[in-house]
């Protein structure tokens, strides 16, 4: 009785814990087109997360190992040469050492760092944060959902409650997605910030799912060529499993009708 009087405790004790642990934070399961084995980058969902990344997040945060050129890759937003030349000269100035000025990018540049000192660089955040944890440190939610980067950061984009607090001369802003519920990142996103051309529906939620998107491919963007060589890999061994299947058959037909 004593016994499981102790393990009734030490199951609730768990329970318990595992439920703080998933109402620190909230990250919303966005819907995303490149998840799962067959999943595969929407190609306009990229150019539009291009687009608020250039009008809303560039004025702070950088994608310092981005090149211009890649825009223009299959598998990614897929822009034309001359779109990509057009953009990069248009929207971005880089430091040319050799002739110690300022110059217009050109699609061979990398986007600049960030020009905001604490505002982290975006390139690799996809995939340096994960949405997802737990049951209590299993990491079986990370097997079924996802590492959840992109949701992560979709979630801190539509996480804020309007609450704020200063301190230290510092401005937080309330937010239900970001470990220790303050971050210093004014909210960047509201309705209709960002005009599409595609006319694609603009509220908060569907811009920020647009520049999660976008960031998950500026994190993994030869993601779709990896997925297909795995595919095919797959497909290569199910098919060699069959013919050695046949081979050994073929092989030992004579031995074994004797036996
Ligand atoms: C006004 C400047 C500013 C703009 C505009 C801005 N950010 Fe930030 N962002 C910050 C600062 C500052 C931080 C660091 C906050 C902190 O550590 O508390 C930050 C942090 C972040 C983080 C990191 C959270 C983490 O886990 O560390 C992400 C992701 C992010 N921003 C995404 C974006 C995206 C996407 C956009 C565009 C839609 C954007 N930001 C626009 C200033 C900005």
């Amino acid at each position: 009785m004593k016994k499981l009087l102790l393990s009734a405790i030490l199951v609730f004790g768990l329970v318990t814990n595992a439920n703080a642990e998933s109402g620190k934070t909230h990250i919303e399961d966005f819907d995303f087109s490149f998840e799962g084995p067959f999943g595969k980058f929407d190609q306009y969902q990229l150019q539009r997360g291009l687009q608020v990344y250039t009008e809303v997040c560039s004025a702070c945060h950088g994608l310092r190992q981005v090149a211009f050129r890649t825009l223009g890759d299959e598998g990614g937003p897929h822009l034309d040469p001359e779109t990509v030349k057009a953009y990069a000269a248009e929207n971005f100035e880089v430091y040319d050492a050799e002739k110690d000025e300022d110059r217009a990018a050109i699609p061979s540049d990398k986007f600049p760092e960030s020009g905001l000192e604490n505002a982290p660089d975006l390139s690799l955040m996809a995939k340096a944060r994960a949405g997802f944890h737990g049951p209590n440190g299993l990491g079986i939610n990370q097997i079924i959902k996802g590492m959840g980067g992109p949701e992560y950061i979709a979630s801190v984009l539509t996480g804020y409650t309007g609450k704020e607090k200063e301190q230290a001369g510092t401005t937080f802003y309330e937010n239900t997605a970001f470990p220790g519920g303050w971050i210093a990142m004014s909210p960047p996103l509201s309705d209709e910030l960002v005009e599409f051309a595609d006319g694609h529906s603009n509220d908060v939620h569907h811009i920020a799912e647009d520049v999660s998107a976008f960031l998950m491919w500026t994190a993994e963007p030869k993601m779709m060529a990896r997925q297909r060589v795995g595919l095919i890999s797959v497909g290569m061994l199910i098919l060699l499993g069959v013919l050695l299947y046949f081979t050994n058959k073929k092989l030992w037909r004579d031995i074994k009708r004797k036996t």
